[in-house]
């Protein structure tokens, strides 16, 4: 097929395609172009299957854990292990593009679609959104970078106004978008909220920020029904509309004869489409057969496993050999919950059934394991079945293991979480259970911090086990009996309760959303102001114990290098999960007390040790001044901080910056 260019498409061909063929396509304008097919992520695929009597169904994918554990990873490498994978599951379905990842910052911790992102820092959100996409497009199809932006809440999504001042938008709100562009994703999603006032479809000043300071060069559309005028978003950069709209796509054409909108307005969206085409056509040439299921599912275990987080342990994990042990939760075991996972445009139809923890304890531990539900959800509540049997089992027990959570009828897309606690009757069950057995270990399945406060104490051990996908059964068996080390590290602060969070005031607002905690977010407000914390960002337990040492910098043309030891002194082998922290030491504008600026997650071996070495980007010390309307670094001393979370600092050192190049201090 010869390819097209504007000038070879009649007005109204460039019409229809700027808007969309049904739920997924692009328009192939009567067979002169290819269509291009698109469908959900970001936690596996989501293909929707139209039959022609308007039945929907929806295509068995493999589960991959949800993007807030992948984000626990800290790895590169699983993020982009997950893109490859997830461009399997495309290719055998034949999707040119996946619909993710999203970005959007975690600012509170209710917001429903938390699950679905990575972090409430845009650095770790944004360095691994970016290996994600790499991944994903090295295998052939495209991603969707979305969704821009200031999309932070899903209550009134629909109508709400993100009000946000301009250096919170650059620092905190555009920099994942900033950091995700730098691996040119094909396409990019619009949100459904307005930003200062105005529709994300019709924001002509975040279009241009995205593609002329961050380089964007794919196509943008809109989020599914997001298009309120389409002509306004026409002429603001809005390249396709999803889904088809026969009503806006009138009242375009109407709004094009009557001179509303110029043909080189128009002819900019519909060039843009062809490029897309063009370009998902010739990434179509590289795509290689799909790497087997069985394949897959490993990548979806080996995040899972390098995602789950120990956030407490007396000592009662790893589960020694021979162990006896009453697991109790519905969602320990197959049964009436299937997958656990967050609701919406991101769920997975799975093939399979919910993993049997206690059978996969059964064969780790060869002893005696029993398991009583206890207690079965539905909507937002629980409620108990035969919680007494449960109690018995952990009285006699060596160990109980209490198996808690949400699902998607508590988080889920298009309503937020009314509180961060567990339903009440988990509640209870936790108490009870560990009123009964000292060595009650907590295993929580859920995609969103949850208030630990009621029952933390009661326990001996809490792990995060998240929405952790196909292969979290094995996974979490593997962790809980010492096969695999712990090794995930939260990406999002646990804060004591709702009250405490620096959003909490302003969250819920109908209309206008306004962003008073400024860059105040997760670990920036509470390290900043000493607010106490029940798990601080970064925290994650391990079965070794780590020891930092001999921290040195490095100032070149390209910035500061961090070089320092971190030595396993146990006897397993285990990875730990670095961050470098920058505190500037005075400064004109006020500075959140820290800000991540590198991470690296180390394989270090039992009694051994390892040099790791971390380049701090060279905008790491910079600011947005809304003073010269760019990137400022001010002079000044700068301290580089080495830690295990945001609130354990192992090693510091300092660096004199001037004219924006750093030196040692002498
Ligand atoms: C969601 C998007 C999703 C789209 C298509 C929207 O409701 O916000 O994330 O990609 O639907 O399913």
């Amino acid at each position: 097929m010869k390819k097209l260019t504007t000038a070879d498409l009649t007005a109204e061909e460039k019409l229809r395609l700027i808007c969309s063929d049904g739920f997924w396509h692009t328009p192939d304008l009567g067979g002169k172009l290819p269509r291009v097919s698109v469908s959900d992520g970001p936690t596996g695929l989501r293909k929707e299957n139209r039959k022609d009597n308007g039945e929907v169904e929806t295509v068995r994918a493999v589960a991959y854990p949800a993007i807030q554990s992948l984000a626990n990873t800290w790895s590169r490498d699983c993020a982009r292990s997950m893109g490859e994978a997830l461009a399997g599951d495309c290719i055998e379905n034949d999707v040119d593009i996946l619909l993710a990842p999203g970005v959007n910052i975690k600012r509170n911790v209710l917001n429903g679609r938390n699950f679905e992102y990575f972090s409430e820092d845009p650095y770790l959100a944004g360095t691994l959104a970016r290996e994600y996409i790499e991944g994903l497009q090295s295998c052939g199809i495209g991603a969707c970078l979305k969704h821009y932006y200031a999309n932070n809440l899903e209550y009134n999504r629909l109508e709400q106004s993100s009000e946000v001042d301009e250096r919170t938008l650059r620092e905190i709100y555009l920099k994942p978008f900033q950091i995700a562009c730098e691996a040119k994703p094909v396409s990019a999603m619009c949100a459904y909220n307005r930003i200062n006032g105005v529709y994300a479809s019709e924001n002509k000043k975040g279009f241009r920020i995205l593609r002329e300071e961050f380089g964007f060069d794919g196509a943008i559309y809109s989020d599914w029904e997001a298009v309120r005028d389409r002509t306004a978003a026409a002429k603001a950069g809005l390249d396709i509309e999803f889904p088809f709209n026969q009503k806006n796509y009138e009242k375009l054409v109407a709004d094009y004869h009557a001179g509303l909108i110029s043909d080189e307005e128009l002819d900019a969206c519909a060039g843009r489409v062809l490029d897309l085409v063009y370009r998902c056509e010739e990434m179509g040439k590289q795509r290689k057969k799909a790497v087997s299921r069985e394949k897959r599912h490993e990548v979806a275990q080996r995040i899972a496993e390098e995602s789950i987080v120990l956030l407490k342990n007396d000592g009662v994990l790893p589960l020694a050999k021979g162990t006896s042990v009453a697991v109790s939760g519905e969602y320990a075991a197959p049964g009436r919950c299937g997958l656990v996972a967050g609701g919406g445009s991101s769920m997975v139809q799975w093939s399979g059934a919910f993993f049997d923890l206690p059978a996969l304890l059964r064969e780790r531990l060869d002893s005696e394991v029993k398991y009583e539900p206890a207690f079965w959800t539905k909507g937002i509540a629980s409620t108990w079945q035969k919680p007494h049997k449960a109690f018995l089992e952990a009285a006699e027990s060596d160990v109980a293991v209490v198996c808690a959570g949400t699902g998607s009828d508590i988080e889920y897309e298009g309503g937020d979480r009314e509180n961060m606690r567990l339903p009440a009757v988990q509640e209870n069950l936790i108490l009870e259970i560990a009123h009964r057995n000292p060595n009650t270990v907590v295993v929580l399945f859920a995609g969103s911090a949850l208030d630990v406060s009621a029952w933390e104490d009661s326990v001996a051990a809490i792990v995060w086990a998240g929405f952790c996908g196909e292969g979290g059964g094995e996974a979490l068996a593997d962790i809980l009996t010492g096969k695999v080390n712990p090794s995930g590290k939260l990406s999002e602060t646990f804060p004591v309760c709702l009250e405490s969070t620096p959003s909490y005031g302003t969250f819920n607002d109908a209309c206008v959303s306004r962003y008073e905690e400024g860059l105040d977010v997760g670990y920036r407000y509470y390290d900043t102001y000493h607010v106490e914390v029940a798990y601080p960002f970064g925290h994650g337990l391990s079965y070794s114990e780590f020891v930092y040492s001999d921290l040195k910098l490095f100032c070149g043309e390209g910035g500061v290098t961090v070089r320092f030891n971190v030595e396993n002194i146990s006897k397993q082998d285990g990875k730990e999960i670095s961050q470098v922290y920058i505190r500037p030491m005075q400064s004109f504008v006020y500075r959140p007390e820290k800000e991540l600026k590198g991470y690296a997650k180390t394989l270090v071996s039992a009694g051994g040790s390892v040099g790791v070495e971390i380049a701090l980007a060279a905008d790491a010390f910079a600011y947005y001044s809304t003073a010269t309307d760019g990137w400022r670094t001010d002079d000044g001393i700068y301290e580089i901080l080495i830690g295990a979370s945001s609130r354990d600092i192992r090693l510091t050192a300092k660096v004199k910056v001037e004219n924006g190049k750093a030196s040692l201090l002498s």
